[in-house]
């Protein structure tokens, strides 16, 4: 039987975590023969939205084109993991409703630690006011208020966040 397939969106910070968790989950997954794609902030603004910046309109443009690629590979069944900050409620309701299959995974960590660790040197910029609307700076960030998930990567390792993905996905059927 072809595999359900599901979207699994990660927002979050810079910093929060979202990539590394990603990651992990891919080494996981990999390893238990699923079909997965990674849609990843960083790598999606390199390629398919390179012409986008980080004002609201933007970034709502970059979101659903993510989200209209995540979509069309849901519908076919592959396990869509989607790190990118997304930092509008609306938007990532709309891209529920319009995906259907997904899973909302808030990767929280508070601002300081983010800030702190700087895994890019961005927040460092950001306060030095070389980058402009830099997400929780001086930029929005609206955390979900029912997540199907929440990893407080502060508190969690790495290990204990996938954990919890991936019980989730077995919970709802999509991982056996
Ligand atoms: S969004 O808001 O969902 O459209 O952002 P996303 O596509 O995930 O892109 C976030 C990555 O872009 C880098 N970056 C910035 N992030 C936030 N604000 C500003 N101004 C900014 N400028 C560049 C940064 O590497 C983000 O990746 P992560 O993995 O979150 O650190
Ligand atoms: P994001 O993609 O959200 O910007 P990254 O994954 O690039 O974040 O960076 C997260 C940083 O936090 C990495 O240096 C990672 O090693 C560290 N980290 C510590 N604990 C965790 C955890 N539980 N989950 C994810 N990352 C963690
Ligand atoms: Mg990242």
């Amino acid at each position: 039987m072809k595999q359900r397939g599901v979207t699994v969106w990660f927002t979050g910070f810079s910093g929060a975590g979202k990539t590394t968790i990603t990651n992990a989950l891919v080494e996981e997954l990999k390893n238990q023969q699923f079909d997965i794609e990674v849609l990843d902030g960083d790598i999606i603004r390199e390629n398919l939205t390179k012409d986008l910046g980080f004002s609201k309109e933007d970034r709502d443009t970059n979101i659903r084109r993510i989200g209209f690629v995540a979509q069309l590979l849901t519908r076919h069944g592959v396990i869509v993991l989607v790190p990118v900050i997304s930092p509008y409620r609306a938007l990532r309701e709309e891209m529920r409703k319009k995906i259907g299959d997904f899973v909302e995974v808030f990767v929280n960590a508070p601002l300081a630690v983010c800030e702190d660790r700087d895994v890019k040197g961005l927040y460092k910029k950001a306060r030095a006011g070389e980058i402009k609307q830099f997400t929780g700076i001086d930029d929005p960030y609206e955390p979900p208020l029912n997540p199907d998930i929440e990893c407080r990567t502060d508190k969690e390792d790495v290990a204990e966040c996938v954990a919890k993905v991936m019980n989730k996905l077995q919970e709802l059927g999509y991982i056996a």
